[in-house]
């Protein structure tokens, strides 16, 4: 499984990068806004810190539009991926994309028959929203294994990207459901290497190590 950041924060993305088991990077307009630079100027930064796939948002609704912004932001950086919303205009930037070459991350999914289209549009992935949908009473990781159960039918190469994820347990069934990559917040992230029994231990060791007879 592949682990991406889901952050816009350039000092958060150095500090997962530097675990040494990042794989990427996604982006989306909210966590941009919050950075406070323009995703023009900042998906650079960030290809630049993470050699991964980096996904960055159109903003046009329209195909025209899209199909602009997804050539300017694939030429922003050798690993820039163009991430197009699930609408009729999105899926259509998506074929086209595909043809040229552009590599895409389809974002807003919320049922597996959306990832389903979006595979056949060659989407590279597909970012199906778990924490949304727990958010409105649906289950989430329901729409995870279908789309795991839908690909592997049909060999599909697009990548299911486990979006949304807002706690380790999410992470977890994420995994057991056959995700090919989630994206984890920071908080997310370096929560994974704590357990209180990891440090107890630790500690037993390094006291019972000072009984160690020195040569
Ligand atoms: C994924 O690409 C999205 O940026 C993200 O995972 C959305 O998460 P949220 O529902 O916590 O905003």
């Amino acid at each position: 499984m592949l682990f991406f950041i889901d952050s816009a924060d350039l000092k958060e993305i150095k500090e997962a990068s530097e675990l040494g088991v990042l794989d990427g990077v996604t982006t989306n307009p909210s966590l941009i806004a919050k950075s406070g630079q323009s995703h023009w100027d900042l998906i650079p930064k960030i290809c630049e810190i993470c050699p991964g796939p980096v996904s960055c948002e159109v903003l046009s609704t329209d195909f025209n539009g899209m199909m602009k912004e997804a050539e300017k932001i694939a030429k922003l950086a050798k690993n820039t991926v163009v991430k197009i919303p699930m609408t009729k205009e999105g899926l259509q930037a998506v074929v086209k994309c595909t043809k040229q070459g552009i590599k895409t991350n389809v974002t807003l999914c919320f049922n597996s028959l959306q990832a389903l289209l979006a595979a056949k549009a060659g989407a590279t992935y597909i970012s199906p929203f778990i924490g949304r949908l727990d958010d409105i009473g649906q289950e989430g990781m329901q729409c995870i294994r279908e789309i795991r159960d839908i690909f592997d039918n049909y060999d599909f190469e697009t990548q299911i990207l486990a979006a949304s994820i807002r706690n380790p347990i999410h992470l977890r069934d994420a995994a057991l459901a056959g995700a090919d990559v989630a994206t984890l917040p920071y908080s997310i992230l370096n929560g994974l290497i704590h357990h209180p029994l990891s440090k107890e231990g630790l500690e037993k060791f390094l006291r019972d190590a000072e009984k160690i007879p020195k040569i």
